[in-house]
């Protein structure tokens, strides 16, 4: 069924549409919006697996860039040749944990790569920028109340400092140069083709696997999760029908502490609670985010679809059916990462 709102028309440029997010909203789109055509341009990192959209190979709308969006020649070529209109700015380094290790690649590609893409954007004169930002810009909350758009840019990680970055730079852009930019700040999201350094899905397959379940600090900590399909839906309506220069929050009211999520994944995999295990806690760790979206439901329309009960069993099944394509993933880098992270922890 196609979406009921206005269908998207034109060229979109999808960057980092290799990873877990765009990857989802490539596919979304083609499925949805049969109208538009799609350039993903991705620099296929340790995140981006063109496995991901192994099946598209034949498809008559779609063209995969293999490039970095710091290299602005690159991105002017693809803009121009493919008659580009519309950005979906994705691309990023986004695992909290590995800014923490080293910050440099978070800089490079989520400020000075957002920059060079803003920079190709404007001398392409595209119709609209949308810039996918995080709710960890706002940084962290007690246990009550919610993000409004309005909240304070108070970012704790190098991660969420590197996206705060790009999103005041994209909305410079609009203030200075009339940019047509609309941010969007979402919540954890989780489902198919999420990488496995992330919670839920490293959760999931270390399950599996029968391989501790590596619970940071008290587990007490709480995320906000929105199914990536859901989030698709909203990327997607916004693009159509948002204002420019406006920021949209994209939330699920689906909060939940760690140890619960965790709980229930073991319910879901049938493995014991003995797999449980607490390890040293991520330094400057947020303890909770909570996103107030009124402003997307009043304005657009949107709201959520997937509950968290159902979407987290549809993703568990999801990974029980694509062992292939985590175990993979479990052979390459990977490996040297878990041991960096979790040797000493679990230790
Ligand atoms: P991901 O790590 O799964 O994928 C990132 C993609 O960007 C990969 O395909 C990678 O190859 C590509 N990429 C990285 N550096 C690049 C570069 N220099 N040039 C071109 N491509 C590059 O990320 P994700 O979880 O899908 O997140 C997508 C976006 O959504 C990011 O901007 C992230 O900050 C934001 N976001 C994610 C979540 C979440 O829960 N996953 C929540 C809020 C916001
Ligand atoms: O909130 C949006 C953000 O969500 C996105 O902008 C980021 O790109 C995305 O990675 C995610 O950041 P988090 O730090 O919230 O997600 P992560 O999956 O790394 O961790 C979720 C929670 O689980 C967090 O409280 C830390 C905890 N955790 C995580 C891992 C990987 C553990 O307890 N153990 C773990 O092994």
């Amino acid at each position: 069924m196609h979406d009921e709102l206005r269908q998207l028309t034109g060229t979109i440029l999808v960057t980092g549409g290799m990873g877990f997010i765009g990857s989802n909203f490539v596919r979304y789109l083609l499925r949805e919006h049969p109208a538009a055509r799609i350039v993903n341009l991705d620099k296929v990192t340790y995140a981006g697996n063109p496995r991901n959209l192994a099946d598209l190979t034949e498809e008559p709308r779609y063209v995969f860039v293999q490039a970095d969006v710091r290299d602005g020649e690159a991105l002017g070529k693809a803009l121009t040749a493919h008659g580009v209109d519309q950005i979906v700015h994705f691309a990023a380094e986004t695992h909290v944990d590995r800014s923490i290790l080293g910050a440099g690649d978070f800089i490079r590609t989520n400020v000075e790569g957002t920059q060079v893409l803003l920079d190709a954007a404007r001398a392409a004169g595209v119709r609209r920028f949308l810039h996918i930002s995080t709710d960890e810009v706002y940084g962290t909350l007690g246990s009550s109340g919610a993000f409004v758009e309005e909240s304070p840019i108070l970012p704790n990680s190098p991660y969420a400092a590197s996206k705060a970055g790009a999103d005041v730079l994209a909305r410079a852009y609009h203030v200075t140069y009339g940019l047509p930019v609309i941010i969007t700040r979402t919540c954890n999201n989780y489902g198919p083709f999420q990488f496995p350094e992330k919670f839920i899905p490293l959760m999931i397959v270390n399950a599996f696997r029968d391989v501790p379940l590596p619970i940071y600090g008290d587990g007490l900590y709480v995320r906000e999760w929105l199914h990536v399909e859901d989030h698709c839906r909203a990327l997607a309506r916004v693009l159509a029908e948002g204002r420019p220069g406006e920021v949209y929050n994209i939330g699920s009211g689906e909060e939940r502490t760690n140890l619960e999520v965790v709980r229930e994944i073991l319910r879901l995999t049938g493995k014991p609670e003995t797999l449980l295990t607490t390890v040293k806690d991520r330094p400057g760790h947020d303890r909770r985010y909570a996103l107030d979206h009124a402003k997307l439901r009043r304005e657009l329309g949107w709201a959520p679809a997937i509950p968290f009960a159902a979407g987290l069993r549809q993703a568990v099944e999801w990974y029980r059916g694509h062992e292939a394509w985590w175990q993979e993933i479990l052979s390459g880098e990977y490996r040297s990462y878990y041991q960096q992270q979790y040797g000493e922890r679990t230790a």
